[in-house]
């Protein structure tokens, strides 16, 4: 078992924490001795070889095949795109919204770009229904009323970036697969926190940008495609990256990658790329497993304590990530306060964003908790009865 002393030495490895109680990965990871050597090295190499191509494509080849074993994939399944968005708009480009099957359907949950781009899908025929919380979640029943046998896909959230609450991924891909409706899943606020294996999770996309709980910049993001689906898709928005051979300078032949690579547009984000293999090998040294478990302890002690003080709380305690939100009356003046503190947070609405990976402690909750306790003025009281 690793112990919290192993992780407190994790910790030892993020330099924000000298001044810093940092708890908000949901917005951006903090970052890593590791994660800034692997910075410095790309510098070096421009500096020293001024444009060693050659080395910084196998790089980015080692960037793939680091995130494509992190998911239980391989890397011709992997694309590396600039950012989530551009990952799903290539999905979005190449998918046919002009016969029977037009309907896209997604929960209120889902991170705004995630709209935006199915929306922007209209004109080509699409037709986009959301589905609209019960109770402050989306139960897989509510998804089941709006997936039928014109549902061509249903994007999908792994956790609520606002609410932090976690999806029932398994039943609601079934009930996609059953209607033969393909699912994409969304996993930006989790990607990291736990293991993936991303076949069993039997979707048909999965993506996820880096910035979050991978601690890299952002900038570099990726999207997994169901092997068996990427012949068949051909994205319009796309590059010379995204052709068989980039480096044949065919201007007059469109000639798509039979690879995942088919999904990315043009030069790949350099300098990103060095960060992820340095990035997974933090992560997978202390263990995804035990990372996981880590993060439960601590918004689970976030939970009681919030309990405690009688704080409403909009995570629910059983179906929850890495991220658990508190209701305030004035989200932003909380968040204020607490970086008088030294305690950085965010919000989204009413809701302050609290978020948990492995450099965090019990003492972080507890300080947390302290500030609110003494600024109980600011949260909305859950005073019961
Ligand atoms: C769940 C989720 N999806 C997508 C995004 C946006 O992705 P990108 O900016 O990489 O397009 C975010 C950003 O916060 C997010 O939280």
């Amino acid at each position: 078992m690793r112990t919290s002393s192993e992780f407190e030495s994790v910790r030892n490895r993020f330099p924000v924490f000298k001044n810093k109680i940092y708890l908000n990965s949901c917005s951006q990871g903090a970052l890593s001795d590791a994660v800034e050597a692997s910075l410095l090295a790309h510098i070096r190499s421009w500096h020293e070889d001024g444009s060693p191509w050659d080395r910084w494509v196998e790089q980015y080849e080692a960037a793939r095949a680091s995130f494509a074993r992190f998911i239980g994939a391989q890397p011709d399944e992997v694309a590396i795109v600039s950012c989530a968005s551009v990952g799903i708009s290539a999905v979005g480009s190449a998918l046919n919204f002009g016969g029977r099957r037009r309907k896209v359907v997604m929960g209120e949950f889902e991170f705004p770009t995630m709209g935006q781009i199915w929306l922007a899908q209209q004109p080509r025929g699409a037709e986009i229904q959301f589905v609209v919380p019960e109770h402050g979640q989306i139960p897989a029943s509510a998804y089941g009323k709006a997936i039928d046998e014109q549902t061509l896909i249903v994007p999908l959230t792994h956790v609520c970036f606002m609410n932090g609450v976690r999806s029932d991924v398994v039943a609601i891909t079934k009930l996609a697969r059953d209607r033969g409706a393909l699912v994409m899943l969304d996993d930006y606020q989790d990607c990291g926190t736990r293991p993936i294996d991303v076949k069993a999770l039997d979707v048909d996309f999965y993506v996820s940008g880096a910035l979050k709980y991978l601690l890299c910049p952002s900038g570099v993001a990726f999207l997994w495609v169901r092997p068996e689906l990427i012949r068949s898709l051909t994205p319009t928005i796309t590059g010379w990256f995204g052709q068989q051979n980039p480096f044949a300078f065919d201007v007059k032949h469109f000639d798509p990658a039979v690879t995942a690579r088919r999904f990315e547009s043009g030069s790949p984000p350099l300098p990103h790329v060095f960060t992820v293999p340095a990035a997974l090998e933090l992560l997978g040294s202390v263990g995804f497993d035990r990372i996981a478990g880590h993060v439960a302890t601590l918004a689970q002690a976030l939970l009681v304590g919030a309990r405690e003080l009688k704080i409403k709380i909009k995570t629910p305690a059983d179906t929850r990530g890495p991220l658990v939100v508190l209701q305030m009356k004035d989200s932003e003046a909380a968040v204020k306060k607490l970086a008088s503190h030294n305690i950085v947070v965010s919000s989204r609405m009413d809701g302050l964003r609290i978020s948990f990976h492995l450099y965090n402690t019990l003492d972080d909750v507890r300080a947390l908790l302290e500030v609110l306790q003494k600024n109980i003025n600011l949260t909305v009281r859950d005073l019961g009865g």
